[in-house]
């Protein structure tokens, strides 16, 4: 027997023990704190530092899940923050069904199951965003995803694999998520070989600027590669003018990825707002969030799979794919950077069995349906103001008072996390300020929406009597 034998039992008794607790934990999910009391560094090195063991203490290991627990923030109804999904249950046995089944999901050979379930699951995800025929593959998330979109681009319209990087620059709107320039450093085009175009009163990239832009760069000799534009802009959920986008990009050439990693999944319950999605080149979007995964689940979609494999291609001797079946041929490293790849599809593919679409689209109209009525409740509070637009499920808006609106609003928003009855971020909105629920959560009702207001304002109460800031 070796020392890292376990016991069918002892697994049993484990996972028993596990799945109890687990399920005691969901149930209480509503009554938890929004954000861990009391909760500070020291504390969770304290807890969670110290040295490796040699010996193990066996069942005792579990003990400090509780700990572990409560030290996190949970999947609250009253979570709005940032873009993140609510963890969706049935998805978290599909990642623990997966990682009991433990397959590497490189290709069909050695994953046949895994393979054909993430095909299907790319299969329905392109068909239910519009883009039916569009192949693709699961990706840790949307920045990843992007990653790899804007790799594809760049090989497609200025090859560097073989030979190395000889400019590129790629456009979208000052209000791009961060992993665009992120993507661009690391494919060796740099920060600057990115041109961040205005944006319209509601956040979206001012087309005729994009133009000009391409315009001065080819006059200027430099080489235009792609343009990305935002399907659901990270701080507002701005949706930029697609069909317009992909008209400039077909009159200049360039490769067409959108970013929907926040709002793609919305074109499930508004597919009108998304028109013109269906003609990009690449699209990525992120099951963790409007589609509740857990963590660790985004896509990446495109159009035609050999530019995929122009990016991605680079198979040693050791892992040729030794079939010419376009099935059992078939091999996920081609298409993507990674080689040992999780079994991420099941829990997609449990989800969406367990539930039906049809209960997503539910949601995400729910999510939607929830943030105009915490814009209309903003709207009619006068200590209030909103400070953009509602194209999707962010809603941004700031406490209006006497004094530094930046520095009370940084204020409040630190009380309003401390209190832990709601959770919402912040983004800066025309160089303001401003706090911002997101709603892509599928426990929230329209009373943990309410809270945010009625937390705000109690947190702005709380400051004005401190009378450390005018407020
Ligand atoms: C528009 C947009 N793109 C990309 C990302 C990055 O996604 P991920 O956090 O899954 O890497 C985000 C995250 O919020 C986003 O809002």
């Amino acid at each position: 027997m070796r020392s890292l034998d376990l016991s069918a039992e002892t697994f049993r008794a484990l996972a028993h023990d596990l799945t109890n607790f687990a399920a005691d934990y969901l149930e209480k999910i509503p009554q938890l704190p929004s954000y861990p009391s009391g909760i500070n560094g020291r504390e969770t090195e304290h807890l969670f530092g110290g040295e490796i063991p040699m010996d193990g203490i066996g069942a005792a290991a579990f003990d400090s899940l509780p700990k572990v627990f409560e030290n996190s923030r949970p999947a609250s109804p009253r979570f709005f923050g940032y873009v993140f999904g609510s963890g969706e249950p049935v998805g978290a046995l599909g990642e623990f069904a997966a990682s009991v089944l433990h397959q590497n999901a490189a290709a069909w050979r050695s994953a046949p199951a895994a393979i054909t379930i993430e095909r299907t699951v790319i299969r329905w995800l392109a068909g239910a965003v519009g883009c039916a025929g569009f192949s693709g593959s699961l990706t840790l998330g949307g920045s990843s995803a992007n990653l790899m979109g804007l790799c594809m681009a760049r090989e497609a319209q200025a090859p560097a694999n073989n030979s190395g990087v000889r400019g590129g620059v790629i456009y979208c709107s000052v209000e791009a998520h961060m992993s665009i320039p992120k993507a661009a450093a690391l494919l060796g085009l740099g920060h600057e070989a990115v041109r961040l175009i205005a944006v319209d009163e509601a956040f979206r990239m001012r087309t005729e600027d994009l133009h000009r832009a391409i315009e001065h760069d080819l006059q200027a000799g430099k080489l235009p590669i792609a343009v990305v534009a935002s399907a659901g802009t990270t701080a507002t959920g701005s949706i930029d003018p697609l069909n317009t986008i992909a008209d400039i990009c077909h009159e200049f050439g360039l490769w067409l990825h959108v970013d929907g990693a926040y709002g793609a999944l919305a074109s499930l319950a508004i597919p009108d707002a998304f028109s013109g999605m269906e003609r990009a080149d690449s699209l990525s979007l992120d099951p963790h969030k409007w589609l509740y995964q857990p963590t660790g689940c985004g896509c990446l979609l495109y159009r035609d799979s050999t530019a995929a494999q122009r990016a991605f291609s680079h198979s040693g001797e050791y892992a040729r794919v030794l079939s010419d079946d376009p099935i059992e041929g078939f091999a996920f490293f081609e298409e993507s950077m990674e080689l040992s790849r999780p079994f991420r599809a099941l829990k997609l593919w449990l989800s969406i069995r367990y539930y039906g679409l049809g209960a997503f689209k539910e949601s995400i109209h729910e999510d939607l349906r929830l943030a105009k009525v915490l814009a209309e409740s903003i709207d009619a509070e006068k200590r209030l103001e909103r400070l953009a637009p509602v194209a999707l499920s962010a809603v941004c808006f700031r406490y209006v008072g006497s004094g530094d609106l930046d520095a009370i609003n940084r204020s409040i928003l630190s009380r309003v996390v401390r209190r832990g009855r709601v959770y919402i971020s912040n983004a800066m909105i025309s160089n303001k300020f401003c706090l911002r629920a997101c709603i892509v959560n599928h426990r929230s009702t329209e009373e943990d929406v309410r809270s945010v207001i009625s937390e705000v304002l109690a947190a702005a109460d709380e400051l004005k009597q401190t009378r450390s800031v005018g407020v």
